[in-house]
């Protein structure tokens, strides 16, 4: 079976997009499946023969990138060809990728995580791992998460959503700084705050405010936010543990199952008052933090976030996969984070560890989540 692996892509995420798909394509069973590698350009292009991405890895530091290297050839998409509707140009000279069995949009982010390309190949007709395109969607957006996730009766963290476009970019909304302290006072919300914008992951753009009556720092963290998404939440910051769950449901409409809880355990010396696990820590230092899986918990809690997890991924209409990232509290309260339908999947990553230890090997995984979607 021919299985197209997307990579890279324009969103922030790109090079952990790179990372993800070196780690897919190492481990994929070969003797199963033909992987098509499709890089994806930051400004959009897809290619074939590009960099080889088998080769990537975090340990030099330096972050991949899908580049247009000499012999790369330019992938034309032709939606009204259906399933062999990928073809190469090089010059004027179009030659088909020929008969493609499914995708494997191992994309992070907006335009990738988002919808986008699952509408896309929607279009097309081709089978894709994955959550559809309304799944997708909502996820890819903290603020229409919380309202799925809250309308199904699922405890969210307690915050407010903003509407960034009116505000005063040349004063870094500083002036905008004393209305929205305003507005966190009536919502009620109590201090640090996490102000994130609504579309973005990894931890891009998401600055913790300390001080309440510090208008400054709610204004600059809300400038910070706006350079990913016009939307922006303002959050309270939940006294909690983060535990991870992954879901799988390789057939769309199956019950789907979930892992063992796990935890992302930071290492003393990274952690400080005014830390959180941020993009550096998350990908650039993995000597600063370990994933524990299952995550030490009492078995009652472990339930209630596994119960939680699925209970998640079906509200969100969920398919394929999902991590839900949940806040257990010390009084046993368990509240969704948000859902992250391509997490991470580099094989040191929590979705694969999280199965590892619950039983499925990495390269099973990929055979699964693959399988499930063939025709
Ligand atoms: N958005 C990153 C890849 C994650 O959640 O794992
Ligand atoms: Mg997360």
């Amino acid at each position: 079976k021919r299985i197209v692996v997307l990579y890279g892509g324009r969103a922030d995420e790109h090079p952990i997009s790179c990372i993800s798909a070196a780690s897919v394509l190492n481990a994929i069973d070969t003797d199963r499946f033909e992987p098509i590698p499709v890089g994806i350009t930051k400004d959009g292009k897809w290619i074939v023969n590009g960099e080889d991405p088998r080769g990537w890895n975090l340990d030099s530091g330096v972050l991949p990138e899908v580049t247009i290297t000499e012999g790369a050839k330019m992938v034309v998409l032709d939606v009204a060809l259906g399933q062999d509707g990928f073809f190469a140009q090089n010059g004027n000279e179009l030659e088909s990728l020929g008969h493609v069995d499914a995708v494997f949009p191992v994309l992070h982010g907006p335009y990738g995580e988002d919808g986008t390309v699952q509408g896309l190949l929607e279009m097309m007709n081709v089978p894709y791992v994955g959550c559809g395109v309304l799944a997708s969607a909502a996820c890819m957006d903290k603020h229409y998460t919380k309202v799925l996730l809250a309308a199904a009766g699922i405890p969210v963290a307690p915050g407010i959503t903003i509407d960034a476009r009116d505000f005063d970019a040349a004063s870094e909304f500083a002036a905008n700084g004393p209305a929205l302290l305003d507005q966190v006072k009536a919502a009620g919300l109590e201090y640090p705050l996490f102000v994130k914008p609504s579309r973005a992951g990894s931890s891009f753009g998401v600055t913790k405010v300390e001080n309440a009556e510090d208008a400054d720092a709610l204004a600059a963290a809300v400038f910070e936010a706006s350079k990913h998404d016009w939307r922006i939440l303002i959050e309270q910051g939940i006294n909690a543990r983060e535990i991870e769950c992954a879901v799988l449901c390789p057939k769309a409409g199956d019950k789907p199952q979930v892992s063992w809880p796990g935890e992302i355990v930071l290492d003393s010396r990274s952690t400080d008052a005014d830390s959180f696990y941020d993009f550096d820590s998350k990908y650039m230092d993995s000597s600063a933090s370990h994933v524990e899986v299952p995550a030490n918990l009492p078995d009652e809690l472990l339930a209630k976030v596994r119960e939680t997890a699925a209970k998640a991924f079906v509200a969100v209409d969920g398919a394929g996969l999902s991590r839900v990232d949940t806040f257990v509290t010390a009084d046993g309260e368990v509240m969704v984070n948000e859902i992250n339908t391509m997490p991470g999947f580099t094989s040191i990553s929590m979705y694969p560890k999280a199965w590892e230890a619950t039983g499925i090997a990495y390269s099973d995984l990929i055979t699964t989540l693959i399988e499930g979607v063939l025709r």
